[in-house]
């Protein structure tokens, strides 16, 4: 067991979906765990009685709206004056137009994916060290497979998610001499509300059929360890996580994948 009891560790998007899946990893740990959200989508009784039920500490919710750089300022001043030292952070929202037609690819679009999916990353470390004087130990970008895949109308996903490989990467060396780590991960197809949203009930049941999904609670896992110290060898990368799904050939799919190339 990783114990990070009296440290902080702030999940942007981390009241549903993928943010809430690490969130509850991080709570697992003893660490204080800050989530934010922007449209208030989620009950916040319900979430903290959520994480009461598997004797989790509920989170602290933050309304903070991704994009905004003096909210997050504002956010982690009050964290700081909280006392506890930030011990990672996790920049977890995305948002970006999906396009159905190339009118939809516009420099405002563009920008709008970049300003929402990748650059909170750049302020997220910037407002740590103005308020707590360091930065955090471990910063996480939590990217996808949309800039190794071509999914239809993911133009502006893929272009934002490039971005923030890139920034984690540049980041990762900028900051390596403060002891700080700096990753990102590249989830596969996560079982989540967006997903069913984005693709449909009915891909997202044969997704699941096939053993294709992964369980956002073993996606969130790999964020903890991450940030546990065993693998700060790890920095300035990109870790696919997806089960090996992006390993098997297309004509094994093709074939049903079945077998060794099936279900997990
Ligand atoms: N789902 C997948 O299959 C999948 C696969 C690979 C990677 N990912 C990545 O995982 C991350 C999370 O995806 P998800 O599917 O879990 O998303 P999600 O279910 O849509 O959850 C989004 C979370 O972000 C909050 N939020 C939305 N806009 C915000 C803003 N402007 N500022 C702050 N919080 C905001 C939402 O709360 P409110 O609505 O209440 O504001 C919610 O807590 C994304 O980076 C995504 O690209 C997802």
């Amino acid at each position: 067991m990783i114990s990070l009891e009296g440290r902080a560790v702030l999940v942007t998007g981390g009241t549903r979906g993928l943010g809430r899946a690490i969130a509850r990893s991080f709570a697992e740990t003893g660490a204080t765990v800050w989530v934010t959200h922007r449209w208030g989508s989620v009950d916040e009784e319900v979430l903290a009685a959520d994480f009461a039920r598997d004797e989790l500490r509920p989170p602290v919710i933050a309304e903070c709206d991704a994009s905004d750089r003096s909210a997050t300022d504002a956010l982690l001043a009050r964290m700081a004056s909280a006392g506890e030292p930030l011990h990672a952070v996790i920049s977890n929202v995305a948002f970006a137009k999906l396009v159905r037609g190339l009118d939809d690819l516009t420099r405002r679009a563009f920008d709008l994916s970049v300003g929402y999916s990748a650059w909170p990353l750049v302020d997220l470390v910037q407002a740590s060290h103005a308020a707590f004087g360091a930065y955090p130990r471990y910063v996480i970008g939590v990217s996808s497979d949309a800039d190794r895949w071509v999914h239809d109308g993911y133009e502006l996903v893929a272009a934002s998610k490039a971005v923030l490989e890139s920034l984690c990467r540049y980041l990762a060396v900028r900051l390596r001499q403060d002891g700080v780590r700096v990753n990102a991960i590249a989830p596969g197809l996560v079982d989540s509300e967006l997903l069913v949203d984005t693709f449909g009930a009915e891909v997202a049941a044969d997704l699941r059929a096939r053993g294709m999904m992964l369980d956002p609670a073993r996606v969130a896992r790999v964020c903890v360890a991450l940030a546990s110290g065993w693998m700060d060898a790890v920095n300035g990368q990109t870790l696919v996580v997806d089960e090996g799904w992006s390993r098997v050939s297309p004509l094994a799919l093709l074939a049903g994948g079945t077998g060794a190339w099936g279900a997990r």
